[in-house]
Order: structure tokens, then sequence, then C-alpha cells
């Protein structure tokens, strides 16, 4: 079975303007994919590991060449499995808002937990680069912010979401984004949105 893991990084749940489209995005999908599973991830509303002082420990003892202690172990296990939830979908599409030109530090903390040496990148020597670990498969990003245009050099959402996938191994990376969210009046904000409900539908029947 095909699974999608959707994983949204909005406090705002159905008010987030990224959930709506990634919704609008849904139902098309869902529509012409019923056997497909599709896993939601609200990262605000995830337990997500921290990624603390025992984690960061862990991380190093490898490759210092330590034993992991039971603290250690534990807390290592609760990352692996979230690498774990990524690796088994076959597509993966991430909603999100600009918070300071960047990502929610929510969606932040995921990445410090998903992007490891071994399990998910390595080191090529011989050629001096990082490669990434896990098999290709799309990404659809959809973004939305209040006033940043996208290929703005303040955007530090899309390239460094673009590149942090890539440097992984998902490649496969599509990008829809809405970038004046924040109209005067509530119909003019909503009228704005909805025009992002085609775009992300046409994008869902190549996903
Ligand atoms: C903490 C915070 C920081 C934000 N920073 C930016 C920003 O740097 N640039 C921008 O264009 N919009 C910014 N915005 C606006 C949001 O990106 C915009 O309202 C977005 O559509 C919210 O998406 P959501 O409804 O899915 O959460 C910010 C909003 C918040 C709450």
């Amino acid at each position: 079975m095909t699974t999608v893991l959707h994983i949204s990084a909005s406090p705002k749940g159905a008010q987030s303007s990224s959930g709506q489209i990634a919704e609008a995005f849904l139902t098309e999908y869902a529509a012409a994919h019923p056997d497909d599973e599709i896993v939601s991830l609200p990262l605000f509303a995830a337990d997500l590991p921290e990624f603390g002082v025992v984690e960061t420990e862990a991380k190093f003892a490898p490759i210092y060449g330590e034993a992991l202690t039971s603290a250690q172990a534990a807390a290592w296990n609760r990352v692996e499995a979230e690498i774990e939830r990524l690796k088994r979908a076959d597509k993966v599409l991430l909603s999100s808002p600009m918070w300071n030109l960047g990502i929610p530090y929510k969606l932040k903390q995921y990445i410090d937990i998903i992007v490891q040496p071994r399990l998910s990148f390595t080191y090529d020597v011989q050629r001096m680069e990082h490669v990434g670990v896990l098999e290709n498969r799309p990404l659809q990003l959809i973004l939305t912010r209040s006033s940043v245009l996208p290929g703005d050099f303040s955007d530090f959402q899309l390239p460094y979401l673009k590149y942090i996938f890539e440097f992984i191994g998902i490649r496969d990376v599509r990008a829809l984004i809405a970038w004046q969210t924040t109209q005067p009046t509530a119909d003019d904000r909503l009228a704005y949105l909805t025009s992002f409900f085609e775009p992300a539908r046409a994008a869902a029947r190549i996903f």
C-alpha cells in the first residue's frame, strides 16, 4: 500500500492557511488514490522527542567509539523511530508557514531529529561530499507567508527545506507557495487562499 506522510508545521489547526491548501491537495489526492494510506504528523501536536543533552551525546557516542548509556539508548530509539516513520512514507507532503524568514521552530526540531549521520546521510570521503541515505521520493511543499516573494534573498524557508531534504536523499522536491496570505479583509484573505486550491489539486494529480 502506498503511504503518504503529511507533515504540518503550523500550530493553527483548521485555521492554518498552509493547512487548508494542503487539505485541498489531500482531498484531490485521496479521491484519485482511495486505497493509499495518509498519515498525519502535526508537529505542534505531536509528541516529538526533544533534541537535548542526552540526544546530542547519543549522536556522537558511536563517532567517538563509546557505548550508549541506557538513557542515551532509550532517547536514540525515539530518534530512530521518527526516521523510520519518514522512510516508510512513499510520498511526503509538508505544509508550513514562514516564520521570521525561515521555518517554525517545531519543524526545525523535527529536522534536527531526522537528519542523522549513517541513518539519513553519509559522507563520501573520496568525493568530499555528503550523500543522502533515503530513497528518492516525491516531496510536495505547500508553503505560506505574508509578504516574502518566492526567490527573494530573504526567503530562508524554501531554499532551506529544498536543501535539507535533498541532503538526506529526497531530491524530487516540488513547491507551491502562497506569499501574500495577510490580506486587509477576511473576504480578501479567503479569496486569496482559495485561489491556491486549484493549483494544489493540480499538484495532487501529478503526485
Ligand atoms: C511567528 C510568526 C512569524 C512570521 N514571520 C513571517 C515572515 O518572516 N515573513 C512573512 O512573509 N510572513 C511571516 N509570518 C506570516 C505567516 O507566514 C503567514 O501568516 C502564514 O500564512 C501563516 O500560515 P499558517 O496559517 O499555515 O500558520 C509570520 C507569522 C508568525 C506567526
